[in-house]
């Protein structure tokens, strides 16, 4: 075993997104792309000297190769332990949990999320601070600063460790722990949810569908639902992780679940359906012939947490980010709850959550998820709603109707223009942003425009500030559309229009969304000037 230090140089673009650093597989197998950034994360973060981490991926293309080379990168750069999932494999959940579990100075995470998986689709990787959590803009800043500054990485040249067999092992003189990816998180599943009286519902006769895409959840949903549950066996398809995911796009909404859809749709269809992505942190909730919006998931289940034992206290509070619907905010204001609304990503949760000020957390694309870890949980949020459904006895249908009836309705939907040219779509935001100080008072398609800002956050716990996160256009009466720029694509730009519109009934609940938010569709197209700016009428994935 031979400790070598590489020459290297800084390579341009290293610079983490929404979720970490996102580039199209070949560009991570370039020679030393991915070398490169795992020193820019140890050399950020204070060094990996005597430190323990957590790695572990959604096993995608790649997944295993990089696997080998953080573990050696790790060991090379004095690391004292890591933990990885077997065969390279943990889903995102997970490995937060773990890195809490153990309480470890972090974790590296290998995974492009929803994005397709393979030989020339997506790869990503992530730093995970350890409070289990994606690091905050503060270190994926000094990250990016590192990259620009690096002059050699640190691996020591080794035959590839065996990652497929559970226990201890030794590599140099780093402790390598590989662990079963499925077993401590089912673990904690248990202590969050009435698993019996879930499993007395799938016993009565209530059918279940999990679709795990081909991707990551498969074990997890396999060994929680159908072994620890007792739903029928092939109750989850799509089960074994596949490294391209099958050909699937692993993105749980209807447009590429649309099977599972279907399913639900068909005369004899289950009772409930549910997907997962990639790395297992999105999920999407479906009843029969109901399907269940992001924005409503959270709002239902802020309503109804304190029936899982887990959260029989209640919540400490709620926080969305700043595009997902309102509907939360209206449950929240009910209980008397605080509700934060934060910058789009994950990582703007983690001090609310490490604070205690929020235990449920949501973004309107399909990611919810509590303070049980510090990621989105799509395993746990269809635990939580399978809890809800068998601790009040009625059916998806019944309780989103309930749900309106209550709060109202908050029409919501999403639309993506994708493949943008990123010039041309940055110049339409610009612009936009230029004219937002006149924009009250004017008139768009009917509407009229009462408040016009870009969105800037400022974080309640450490205080600091993020500015310029989305474009944010309220109308008379109520209605809301958002504009921003994706930040995890690896090609072009994708411009994403949030569109919501409150009807507080008891009347005008039963609409088409699509039907209900045309008017504000129209308007933000008027004001925003999106077919001349970027050439497009119609979105390419309506959500
Ligand atoms: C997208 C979602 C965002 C989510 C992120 C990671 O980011 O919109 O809510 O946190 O993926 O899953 P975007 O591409 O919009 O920057
Ligand atoms: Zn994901």
């Amino acid at each position: 075993m031979t400790l070598l230090t590489i020459p290297t140089q800084p390579i341009d673009g290293q610079k983490p997104g929404t979720s970490g650093l996102r580039k199209k597989t070949p560009v991570f197998m370039q020679h030393h792309y991915l070398e490169n950034f795992v020193q820019a994360i140890f050399d950020a973060t204070g060094g990996a000297a005597g430190k323990s981490y957590v790695v572990g991926g959604d096993g995608r293309y790649f997944n295993d190769r990089a696997v080998q080379v953080i573990l050696r990168m790790a060991a090379a750069n004095g690391a004292a332990k890591v933990i990885v999932g077997a065969n390279g494999i943990l889903s995102t959940p997970a490995a937060s949990h773990l890195i809490r579990k153990y309480q470890t100075d972090g974790g590296i995470i290998l995974s492009a999320s929803h994005n397709p998986g393979g030989p020339n689709e997506d790869f990503g990787i992530k730093f995970n601070t350890p409070n289990g959590g994606p690091a905050p803009e503060q270190v994926t800043e000094a990250i990016f600063a590192a990259t620009g500054r690096l002059t050699e990485y640190r691996i020591i040249e080794v035959q590839d460790i065996d990652i497929a067999t559970l226990g201890p092992q030794m590599l140099g003189d780093m402790h390598v722990s590989v662990v079963d990816p499925v077993s401590d998180y089912a673990d904690l599943m248990e202590t969050l949810f009435d698993f019996n009286a879930i499993r007395a519902m799938i016993g009565r006769g209530f059918r279940l569908r999990f679709d795990a895409m081909c991707a990551v959840t498969g074990p997890y949903a396999r060994e929680i639902l159908e072994n620890r549950l007792g739903a029928a066996a092939g109750s989850v398809v799509n089960a074994t992780p596949l490294p391209d995911f099958g050909g699937m796009h692993p993105d749980p909404n209807p447009t590429w679940a649309a099977d599972l859809m279907d399913k639900l749709w068909a005369e004899d269809g289950p009772d409930f359906g549910a997907a997962s992505d990639g790395d297992g942190d999105r999920n999407m909730i479906v009843g029969r012939r109901t399907y269940v919006s992001p924005s409503d998931s959270l709002a239902v289940i802020a309503a109804n947490a304190h029936l899982a034992p887990g959260y029989a206290g209640g919540l400490a509070g709620v926080a969305r980010s700043m595009p997902t619907s309102t509907a939360v905010d209206r449950v929240a204001a009910e209980r008397g709850m605080e509700c934060f609304e934060t910058p789009t990503g994950w990582k703007f949760f983690g001090n609310l959550m490490d604070a205690g000020r929020v235990t449920l957390c949501g973004e309107e694309s399909f990611g919810t998820g509590s303070s049980h870890v510090r990621e989105k949980d799509g395993v746990w949020a269809v635990l939580m709603w399978l809890n809800i459904l068998a601790a009040t006895g009625k059916s998806v249908a019944d309780l989103l109707a309930e749900h309106w009836a209550r709060y109202g309705r908050t029409y919501y939907s999403r639309h993506d223009f994708e493949a943008l040219d990123a010039d041309a779509a940055a110049a339409m935001i610009e612009d936009l942003r230029a004219r937002l100080p006149g924009l009250p008072g004017t008139t768009a398609s009917g509407l009229t425009v009462a408040a016009a800002d870009d969105f800037a956050y400022t974080d309640p716990v450490d205080g600091s500030v993020s500015a310029g996160q989305g474009i944010r256009l309220t109308f008379e009466g109520g209605a809301r559309a958002v504009m921003r720029l994706s930040g995890t694509g690896t090609s072009g730009a994708t411009l994403r229009l949030y569109l919501e519109h409150h009807a507080d009934g008891p009347d005008g609940l039963t609409l088409d969304a699509q039907e209900a938010l045309a008017p504000v569709i129209r308007a933000a197209h008027d004001i925003a000037g999106i077919a001349e700016k970027v050439g497009r009428t119609t979105p390419d994935v309506v959500t």
